[in-house]
């Protein structure tokens, strides 16, 4: 595959769904507006909560953004994996009552296979298990039956709001990062580090709310599809290399690090979790959160604190 840094393929998912006539709106601020639900926006979709709802009308019923985003869902896992990070930038696709699963999973198909050129062989997806109907439209396009993974956790939510089934599509990296094992360990759906999931496509159709089931989750005005593409997974792979902290985004900031600590790189957990921590900080500081003892502050003051403990392993004992 032909090596792609982080603007290149930014600019590509941007032109390709600019080329299908999608609306490209800048990413929102991390802060939320008017949603109490959530201290910092954590995926493409959460500024377009009211478009899918029907509260609000979205400038075109097809729409495009990398927005950024902050989870801490995993922090743990920062530094640990080969892929998580707090802080990262999502590509993605919205249909607003326009297109639904058919063009969308046919959008993916050629975005992935036809213009950024990664083998087919290279695929892999898995299906909400009672999706039938998203099987086989990855299969009338050429995806064989032994790359699709049914799975009952292919399903969408995040608080409450617009949910629905999935479909999630992985890279393999080959078998240099897990053999059999890590084969099985996918199949049923546990953590390897050789598919790396890197697209994630949303048949947004139900309301999620608290303390209701999810099979009594009423429909949502119209069906939407929300899609999600972590740019920084997609410079893993197309820059073939070891860990999300060798791409040529982090590695100005390992550098950086470098000189502070005085220390060499040796992909320790400590270069990793402050690379990924001062970046999601600078994000956050720059779109005016701040760090306190409470709420979305809070979150900065930990992420802070967590920097700290490791630069001290470092041997950085200095603001
Ligand atoms: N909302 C979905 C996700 O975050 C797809 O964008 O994975």
């Amino acid at each position: 595959m032909e090596k792609l840094g982080l603007n290149e393929i930014r600019s590509r998912f941007t032109k390709f769904f600019e080329s299908k006539e999608h609306y490209i709106a800048k990413s929102h601020s991390l802060i939320p507006s008017n949603d109490k639900s959530l201290l910092l926006i954590n995926s493409g979709m959460a500024p377009l909560k009211n478009y899918f709802s029907g509260v609000e009308i979205p400038p075109k019923n097809r729409m495009s953004t990398v927005q950024k985003c902050i989870r801490t869902g995993d922090i743990e896992n920062v530094g640990v994996t080969k892929r998580h990070l707090t802080f990262f930038e999502m590509m993605g696709n919205f249909s607003i009552g326009d297109y639904f699963k058919n063009e969308a999973i046919e959008y993916a198909y050629e975005f992935l296979i036809d213009y950024m050129k990664i083998p087919k062989e290279k695929l892999y997806m898995t299906v909400y298990t009672h999706d039938l109907e998203t099987k086989n439209k990855w299969m009338s396009l050429g995806i064989e039956e032994s790359h699709l993974v049914l799975l009952d956790g292919n399903y969408w939510e995040i608080g409450e709001g617009p949910s629905g089934p999935d479909t999630e599509i992985f890279f393999d990296r080959g078998e240099e990062y897990g053999g059999e094992e890590a084969i099985d360990a996918f199949f049923n759906d546990e953590e390897q580090e050789r598919f790396i999931e890197i697209w994630n496509n949303v048949f947004s159709q139900y309301n999620a709310k608290k303390g209701v089931k999810r099979e009594d989750y009423e429909e949502l005005p119209s069906k939407n599809i929300d899609t999600g593409a972590g740019l920084e997974r997609w410079c893993l792979i197309f820059q073939n290399v070891n860990s999300i902290f060798d791409t040529d985004l982090f590695q100005p900031i390992i550098k950086e690090i470098e000189k502070i600590s005085k220390k060499t790189y040796d992909n320790s957990t400590p270069f990793k979790v402050i690379a990924d921590h001062i970046r999601c900080i600078t994000m956050a500081l720059s779109d005016k959160a701040n760090f306190g003892n409470t709420g979305r502050d809070y979150v900065l003051r930990r992420l802070l604190r967590r920097s700290v403990r490791m630069g001290k392993k470092l041997g950085i004992n200095d603001p």
